[in-house]
């Protein structure tokens, strides 16, 4: 596959700049959509950045010209301000789909959670973080463009023994619980973009050490 230009956003994020990684390693050239104030990882240095606020149409339009595709890694962090999750997982997704629509980028890929779209679970405690990621979703599943929903499970710092560790792929409201390392979701994100059957769908993650891999393309050919 020839190199493709993918912007990533949040990809100062645990889970972005490992997306951000994965891209490199298989020779695509990520652009990286961060906040003024965003840190990045030493492996991530000499990457294309575009620094912007996602409110500012004018600069993410600039940021996103030219990409072959886009994958939403942003979300809310933890803070005392529960506006967060509206402000970030709805409209800020609504901002980035609003302006994949205007400079023509078709292929989208978001990253939102499992139980996206519940009202009553724990983690709404958060600023009702899940309905409005599932906002977030809508946004994207409304927009006319090539998407596709990843909703993990929760996210671990874990890196070892990965290469054998499966993922459990499902359709949507199959999955309420368990894990997945946050590396186990960068590389899912990045073999969802290159399948093309996993266009217009929301796609649960979670992983296990008992599980074989299997390509999505075939988990998708045979038991979705
Ligand atoms: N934690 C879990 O167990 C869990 C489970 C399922 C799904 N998820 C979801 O998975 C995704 C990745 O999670 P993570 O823990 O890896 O992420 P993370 O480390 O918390 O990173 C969040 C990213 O979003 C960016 N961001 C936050 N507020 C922003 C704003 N107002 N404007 C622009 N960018 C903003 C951050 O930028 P800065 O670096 O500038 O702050 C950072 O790049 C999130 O959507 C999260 O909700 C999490």
């Amino acid at each position: 596959m020839s190199p493709r230009t993918i912007a990533i956003s949040g990809a100062s994020g645990k889970t972005g700049y490992r997306i951000a990684e994965d891209l490199l390693q298989r020779g695509d050239q990520p652009r990286l959509l961060l906040r003024p104030a965003s840190q990045l990882p030493e492996s991530l240095q000499g990457c294309d950045q575009r620094r912007l606020e996602l409110s500012d149409a004018v600069a993410l339009d600039d940021a996103l010209t030219g990409v072959d595709g886009l994958v939403i890694a942003t979300g809310a962090r933890p803070s005392v301000d529960l506006s967060g999750p509206m402000r970030v997982d709805a409209w800020g997704v609504q901002r980035q789909v609003e302006s994949c629509r205007r400079v023509g980028v078709r292929r989208v890929l978001l990253v939102s959670s499992l139980c996206a779209g519940r009202w009553r679970h724990p983690l709404n405690l958060f600023g009702l973080i899940l309905v409005w990621k599932r906002v977030g979703e809508r946004a994207l599943e409304r927009s006319g463009l090539d998407w596709t929903v990843i909703r993990p499970g929760g996210l671990s710092e874990r890196e070892e023994g990965l290469a054998s560790e499966g993922i459990l792929w499902t359709g949507p409201d199959a999955q309420t619980s368990n894990a997945i390392p946050r590396r186990l979701v960068a590389k899912a994100c990045v073999e969802a973009l290159d399948t093309s059957e996993s266009i217009g769908r929301i796609l649960e993650v979670t992983s296990r050490p008992d599980l074989a891999p299997q390509l999505l393309a075939t988990v998708l050919a045979t038991s979705l």
